[in-house]
């Protein structure tokens, strides 16, 4: 791994989300005892549904101090926030209704907007004004983001082919998924880079060849949007058994 990455990989998807859950808490204390208060940007798909889960029950949530949580999202989709599609929905399901967040501290991206461009333009406003700076007046800075990765290799809506992959400047994106013909709303990798702390979740034996692809790769120009990420903070991967698969030694060497 490169320097600065750590690779996890974990029996099954209850053991992985187990480790991405204390992560979170131990990226969260740290955040709280520096900065008095932790901001985590979510990640959307199906995998976090189980971290999701386990945060919001038993020694997770009672271990949590969740008044001083901020949460945010590493994308959504252009749907309304009740949709089965959306990342909020799915959130406020597993997570969100069942733990104490003042209501003030859940920063759910407008996505539903007919104005695509001025909902992303909104969104990195909340970010310009809630998320602390990493100190040198740069861009905002999360404590954690949570990202899934696709089996195209995309991060959060940063797919294959997109403008947003080369948004230098733009901190939250509208981003047209070709392959679906969809919209959604997406960070974009400034903000992103700066985070604390990158937390990336694989599982399933659907990802094992798009994580034998980037992990086991020694190219140095990427070909896939997660190989983009250029991370000032830790980079730190969770992947399940079936996902390490094509790693050498399944990931445990
Ligand atoms: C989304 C996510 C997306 C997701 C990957 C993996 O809105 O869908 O942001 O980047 O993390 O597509 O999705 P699964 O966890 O469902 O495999």
């Amino acid at each position: 791994m490169r320097t600065g990455h750590d690779l996890h990989v974990l029996d099954d998807p209850d053991a992985l989300s187990r480790a991405v859950a204390a992560h979170w808490l131990s990226v969260a204390d740290d955040a709280r005892t520096n900065r008095g208060g932790f901001h985590v940007a979510l990640a959307g798909g199906s995998t976090p549904r189980m971290l999701y889960e386990l945060m919001a029950s038993g020694d997770f949530r009672d271990n949590t101090d969740w008044r001083t949580t901020h949460i945010y999202f590493g994308d959504e989709r252009c749907v309304p926030p009740d949709h089965h599609d959306s990342n909020y929905r799915m959130a406020l399901e597993t997570l969100l209704r069942h733990v104490d967040i003042p209501a003030g501290q859940i920063h759910r991206i407008e996505a539903e907007r007919t104005d695509r461009d001025a909902a992303a333009r909104d969104y990195a406003q909340i970010l310009e004004h809630r998320l602390p700076t990493s100190g040198d007046r740069g861009p905002p800075c999360f404590d954690l983001v949570l990202l899934g990765l696709g089996a195209d290799g995309h991060i959060a809506s940063l797919f294959p082919g997109t403008d947003a992959l080369d948004e230098r400047r733009r901190l939250v994106v509208p981003v047209r998924v070709d392959s679906t013909g969809t919209w959604r709303i997406s960070l974009t990798f400034p903000v992103i880079n700066v985070a604390r702390h990158i937390a990336i979740m694989v599982a399933g034996e659907a990802k094992a060849d798009i994580v034998g692809e980037v992990l086991n790769n020694s190219r140095d120009e990427p070909r896939y949007p997660v190989e983009c990420l250029a991370p000032r903070g830790r980079l730190a991967w969770f992947v399940d058994r079936a996902a390490a698969a094509r790693l050498p030694g399944g990931g445990l060497t």
